[in-house]
């Protein structure tokens, strides 16, 4: 493996959906497939970093051995993963789309359908980004994703802020090769200093490549600070 600034770098990526339980046998969740934290942690297990993988459930998993993966189901089990594994990380990528809502008491029984209308409750979940950003040291990086389903620069831009990003990677839903369970995706990069990079279509395992080639340039240009 090539000297890169990853090398033996310890990388926590978020990745997939989580799944917020009805009750036994049900849940809400989302379209997630994971494919895109995975390919990033494919890419960064291939630079040299020790990846510690935070999967929601998805039927895709990492062809590396070396990485490391934890699996959870619920937003709550994977900000619990997440804060661990968060202390030693230098790097946390959250790629994750972690439900924002969860049952607010989910029933211990089946469920049985001899109601007309059955309401139940939501209560939000942890923001994992957000709480994580708080803790952030100096010398940790942070990226995050936004996924919207308008032009969404200025709600990702917020999100930069919100979350203590170093940099957000935007798609959006306009675009008809972009998100959920394509093999392809576009993107923006949005940095700090307003700078922004757009990139073409490309597989996720290019735009894994793109989004590491950042990272690299943002240690590269911190590596002595
Ligand atoms: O606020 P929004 O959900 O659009 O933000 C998306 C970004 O925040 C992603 O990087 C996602 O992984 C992260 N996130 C999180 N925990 C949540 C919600 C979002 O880590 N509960």
């Amino acid at each position: 493996i090539p000297n890169t600034p990853l090398k033996n770098k310890k990388i926590m990526i978020t990745a997939g959906p989580t799944q917020e339980a009805i009750d036994p046998v049900r849940y809400i969740s989302n379209h997630s497939s994971g494919k895109m934290g995975i390919s990033i942690a494919h890419e960064a297990a291939k630079r040299g970093a020790q990846v510690t993988l935070i999967l929601g459930p998805t039927a895709l998993k990492p062809e590396l051995s070396s990485i490391r993966t934890v699996h959870v189901s619920s937003a709550q089990d994977m900000f619990e993963a997440a804060k661990t594994h968060h202390k030693q990380a230098d790097v946390a990528i959250f790629s994750a789309a972690v439900a924002d809502y969860r049952p607010e008491k989910p029933a211990t029984e089946k469920i049985k359908k001899d109601q007309q209308v059955y309401a139940v409750s939501l209560v939000k979940n942890p923001d994992i980004a957000q709480y994580l950003g708080k803790q952030k040291r100096t010398e940790q990086f942070h990226i995050g994703f936004a996924l919207e389903t308008d032009e969404g620069s200025e709600s990702a831009k917020n999100k930069l802020l919100n979350k203590n990003l170093d940099f957000i990677v935007l798609n959006t839903l306009l675009d008809p090769e972009a998100g959920f369970q394509k093999d392809t995706n576009k993107a923006t990069l949005i940095f700090r200093n307003d700078e922004a990079i757009k990139t073409p279509v490309m597989t996720k395992e290019k735009l894994a490549k793109i989004i590491l080639n950042q990272l690299e340039t943002l240690i590269g240009t911190t590596e002595n600070k």
